[in-house]
């Protein structure tokens, strides 16, 4: 497929595998993608495989996530992990702001945006998300809602950090639900998504951002989605515990 700007598909682990299953679920990726250049692969392990799994991808083409961050350098904040520890392990990625650190952490836009401040200021890419409930969307508050979010989660960011940062739209009545947004919806809303950019910044800004798409993303309805001319990606949970579906996401939206 050729598109305006790179697409960028992230296997999303979540609370998933134990270090030797992670091993596995890694070497077979470096097997069936070991060619794949058109696309930036990246795998999002939790933090206790990140060290095993950076040892096994280097040399691949494939590249290291992380699920969250703190938003402090260092310190007494228990429990927590620092941009600068991630990058002991090669780690170029971050998730900030999943649906799931909102909903189950309380992870608010303005913590959210030091997070991003934070992983900018260490040279880690944030992937972050935003998106609306199912009865946000029934109720007609998708746009609102995406904008407030992207607006301040975004708070704070250089024009140029802004063009670095990567926007996961993840509606949350898609995710872990099977239900995925068609493609248009998806496409509908990342428009929408751009169009903020530009009026948050400019056009340049909005036409370099690569915006994914999360949400029951599978092996068979991934090339659909990734065709729309806004959606630059995916980020995938479910569907990116296993070789074959992780690897033919990719394969099929070539
Ligand atoms: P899912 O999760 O692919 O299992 O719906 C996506 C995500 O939460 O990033």
């Amino acid at each position: 497929m050729e598109k305006e700007r790179k697409l960028i598909v992230a296997g999303n682990w979540k609370m998933n595998k134990t270090v030797a299953e992670g091993l596995d679920l890694v070497s077979g990726l470096k097997r069936e993608l070991a060619n794949i250049k058109e696309i930036d692969i990246v795998v999002c392990p939790p933090f206790t495989a990140l060290a095993d799994v950076s040892r096994a991808i280097l040399d691949s083409n494939i590249r290291l996530g992380a699920q969250n961050m703190s938003e402090q350098n260092f310190g007494a904040f228990t429990g927590e992990i620092a941009a600068g520890m991630l990058k002991e392990f090669s780690v170029r990625y971050v998730i900030l702001g999943h649906s799931e650190r909102r909903q189950f952490y309380r992870e608010t836009d303005a913590l959210v945006a030091k997070k991003a401040i934070a992983a900018h200021a260490a040279s880690l890419k944030p992937i972050v998300c935003v998106g609306e409930l199912l009865e946000e969307r029934e109720g007609n508050k998708t746009e609102e809602v995406v904008a407030r979010q992207l607006k301040g989660s975004l708070a704070g960011l250089t024009k140029s950090q802004v063009e670095e940062t990567i926007i996961a739209y993840e509606p949350v009545w898609a995710i872990g639900t099977g239900r995925n947004a068609t493609p248009q919806q998806a496409q509908d809303v990342h428009a929408f998504i751009r169009k903020q950019l530009t009026s948050l910044y400019d056009e340049n800004v909005a036409r370099r951002v690569r915006i994914q798409y999360g949400g029951s993303v599978k092996a068979s309805n991934a090339r659909e989605l990734l065709k729309q001319a806004d959606v630059d990606g995916a980020l995938v949970g479910g569907a990116s515990l296993e070789i074959r579906g992780f690897s033919d996401i990719i394969k099929n939206s070539i």
